[in-house]
């Protein structure tokens, strides 16, 4: 092997040590989040149970008891609202068109602007095949069981 030839395999080695550090380094300052949102399609759950459609499409973020501690909560940059003190924060009255608002993704107020729950109106719009009279059964189901669970 001549002079010449040896001198390149060194520069190539040094070259591909120096990929691998800065591969390395990048590894180092962009680890990965410790959760990550999965999006799953959303099934459909029979929109007689407002029970059943919170635990199937709610409990995710805001707990099977509604207090805002589902196992995504961590992930989110909002926390999830504790659903079971809308009464009590609203002077002792459940604020059921406000509820209602929040479900469907109509709630425009810049304070509820982070936009981290999912516009169930256009989910649900498209569950029911565009069925208005669905969607609206569901919206109902659901704000009654929530307001089911407020504590006193
Ligand atoms: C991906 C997580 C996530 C899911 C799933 C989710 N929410 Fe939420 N929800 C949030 C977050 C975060 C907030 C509070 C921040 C905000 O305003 O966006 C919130 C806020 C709300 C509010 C507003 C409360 C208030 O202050 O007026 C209501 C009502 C609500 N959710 C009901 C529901 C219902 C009902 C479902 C199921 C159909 C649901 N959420 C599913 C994350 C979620």
């Amino acid at each position: 092997m001549s002079m010449m030839s040896i001198r390149n395999v060194v520069v190539v080695v040094t070259a591909m040590f120096v990929l691998t550090c800065t591969v390395a380094a990048q590894e180092k300052t962009q680890a990965p989040p410790a959760k990550v949102i999965k999006h799953v399609p959303v099934k459909a759950v029979s929109p007689a149970s407002g029970k059943e459609m919170y635990m199937s499409y709610c409990a995710v973020c805001h707990g099977t008891d509604g207090k805002g501690g589902g196992p995504a909560a961590s992930a989110l940059k909002t926390a999830p609202t504790n659903l079971t003190l809308l009464s009590k924060t609203n002077e002792g009255k459940y604020p059921a068109l406000k509820v209602a608002a929040s479900i469907r993704g109509e709630d425009a107020l810049p304070a509820h602007g982070s936009k981290e729950m999912p516009v169930w109106g256009k989910l649900f719009w498209s569950m029911s095949s565009g069925h208005h009279s669905e969607v609206q059964q569901r919206v109902v189901n659901l704000n009654q069981y929530i307001e089911s669970i407020q504590q006193k």
